[in-house]
């Protein structure tokens, strides 16, 4: 059994866009932005947002944090988008979801202009996943598609069940599966709350992802002998963080599977260190390409 580690792959895609960037940041003379705007105090949110701030310290980004209350209006927090929309230091806009309740998430992602959205969750760039054209991907989708290039474990040909249907994971990671990209091609089935047999489902998947959200609700007699398990949920339980996969009941009949943490968890927010670099490069005229780091 392979296990996949997602924080060692994710530690050297950093180094390398650290040298990467560093070549390109003489060339421009100015570092690439990043501006992450927390809306309220959702303990979880904000460790996502101080990891993403530290990634960005290490790769010698800027990084801006907009901490704002809970009870902001949506007026205010247009114009915060809206002037990092014009402000040339910043490159990428990120706003941490889920926002408060009373708050209009789609209007807020429609609003980043899509050439600084490095969520990849704008319209537009929703809008180029699915037709295959050149564009920001979603960071966790991204980073399920370089883990299993680095592993040398190919969906190519294969079946894949995506369980989940989410705008930021099961969505886009099913588009970028079944994309027209020797790193994809794989014959993929969305399942979702409504799928009358789950089990039956996962029984058939070569390639298994997991973006549920209910603790070890995949069990080992739902998969496959020697199946791929990507395990994109993260609960949190009182014994700490699990997945969605059974990870101890699973381990010795699957070929591959990504621990939880420790697996997909930690390539976020590598990739939107990727993103971050895409932009600044499309933002100074630079050759820009995705695909060299096998994201559809
Ligand atoms: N909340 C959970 N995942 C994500 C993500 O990838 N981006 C943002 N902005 N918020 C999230």
């Amino acid at each position: 059994m392979i296990l996949i580690d997602g924080k060692a792959t994710a530690a050297t895609i950093r180094a390398e866009l650290k040298e990467e960037a560093s070549a390109l940041i003489d060339k421009v003379g100015r570092v690439p932005g990043l501006a992450v705007i927390l809306v309220g105090d959702d303990p979880a949110s904000a460790v996502y947002v101080r990891s993403k701030g530290k990634a960005c310290d290490e790769l010698g980004f800027k990084s801006v944090t907009h901490k704002i209350p809970a009870r902001t209006s949506m007026q205010e927090l247009e114009k915060l988008v809206d002037n990092l929309n014009a402000d040339d230091t910043i490159d990428g806009i990120l706003v941490q979801l889920p926002l408060p309740a009373g708050l209009d998430s789609q209007k807020i992602l429609d609003r980043i202009h899509p050439d600084k959205d490095v969520d990849g969750f704008h319209p537009q760039n929703m809008g180029k996943l699915t037709l295959g054209l050149p564009g920001f991907r979603p960071c966790t989708p991204a980073g399920v598609m370089v883990l299993m290039k680095r592993y040398g474990l190919s969906p190519n040909g294969k079946k894949a069940v995506m369980a989940g249907r989410s705008n930021i994971v099961g969505k886009p990671l099913a588009m970028m599966l079944a994309a027209n990209d020797p790193n994809a091609n794989a014959t993929v089935t969305m399942c979702h709350s409504k799928t009358p047999d789950l089990k039956k489902e996962c029984l058939e998947a070569d390639f298994l992802f997991l973006a549920i959200g209910k603790p070890k609700c995949i069990t080992a007699d739902m998969v496959k002998e020697g199946a791929v398990v990507l395990d994109i949920g993260i609960n949190r339980i009182d014994s700490g963080l699990v997945g969605d996969a059974d990870f101890e009941g699973m381990k010795h009949k699957v070929s591959a599977i990504t621990p939880v943490p420790g697996g997909v968890g930690p390539m976020t927010i590598a990739m939107l260190m990727v993103n971050t670099l895409y932009a600044y490069k499309l933002r100074n005229g630079l050759p820009a390409d995705l695909a060299k780091y096998g994201i559809a």
